[in-house]
């Protein structure tokens, strides 16, 4: 079987697409990072991408007349790749109507807290601040909404007594990154369903 062609979406330091490009470095790991997008120039993320030889595009929000003509280039930089799966990892923008309509269904993304609780741009500090002694991470399906699509995988991370929000989000980045790494894998080698909010991984 070939390997799943993977299109990577980054807006910061890149690394869970790190995981992923060395995860993918082993051929039977089933998939490849045909391409990098970015929202934004100047990140660590494009320059893993780069490092790794992996083509490289950025579609500026503010290089377009508004977000639905941002949205529409972003769907066409990424159809050019023709991914089978296009992953967000730490992409911190939503993705728009036309995006869904091209890749609905087959965009998976990660955010640092356990879903439904604490959506959004601030996942740790909010599970912090509510003092949760439990949180972690979510890899979704992408809807419309802000982090309510469909769970494939979550992982448990405690919090501890003496953690800030930097020391929390490093150790659920860490879980995020084996979170990502072994499920985008089994999503390339054997496939998925989506049944209304329930995932199943394989066929
Ligand atoms: C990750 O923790 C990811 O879940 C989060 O940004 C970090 C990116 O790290 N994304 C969000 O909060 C989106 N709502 P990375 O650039 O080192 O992979």
């Amino acid at each position: 079987m070939p390997a799943a062609r993977l299109v990577v979406l980054v807006s910061g330091s890149g690394t869970n697409l790190q995981a992923l490009l060395d995860a993918c470095a082993d051929p039977a790991y089933g998939a490849e990072v045909v391409a990098v997008g970015a929202d934004r120039t100047g990140i660590v993320g494009l320059e893993r991408a780069e490092r790794a030889g992996v083509p490289t595009f950025v579609q500026r929000v503010q290089d377009h007349a508004g977000r639905a003509e941002w949205d529409a280039a972003l769907t066409t930089a990424v159809a050019a790749y023709r991914p089978d799966l296009v992953v967000l990892a730490g992409f911190m923008k939503l993705v728009g109507e036309d995006f869904l309509a091209h890749f609905g269904g087959r965009t998976v993304n990660t955010h640092p807290a356990l879903s439904p609780s604490f959506p959004g741009m601030h996942g740790p500090r909010d599970a912090l601040e509510y003092g949760v002694k439990v949180t972690g991470c979510t890899l979704f399906v992408v809807d419309a909404g802000v982090d309510t699509g469909a769970i494939v995988a979550q992982r448990a991370v405690p919090v501890e007594d003496d953690d800030d929000v930097e020391a929390l989000h490093e150790r659920i980045k860490v879980a995020e990154r084996g979170v990502l790494v072994d499920t985008v894998g089994r999503m390339a080698r054997e496939g998925w369903s989506v049944d209304g909010r329930r995932v199943r991984l394989g066929a």
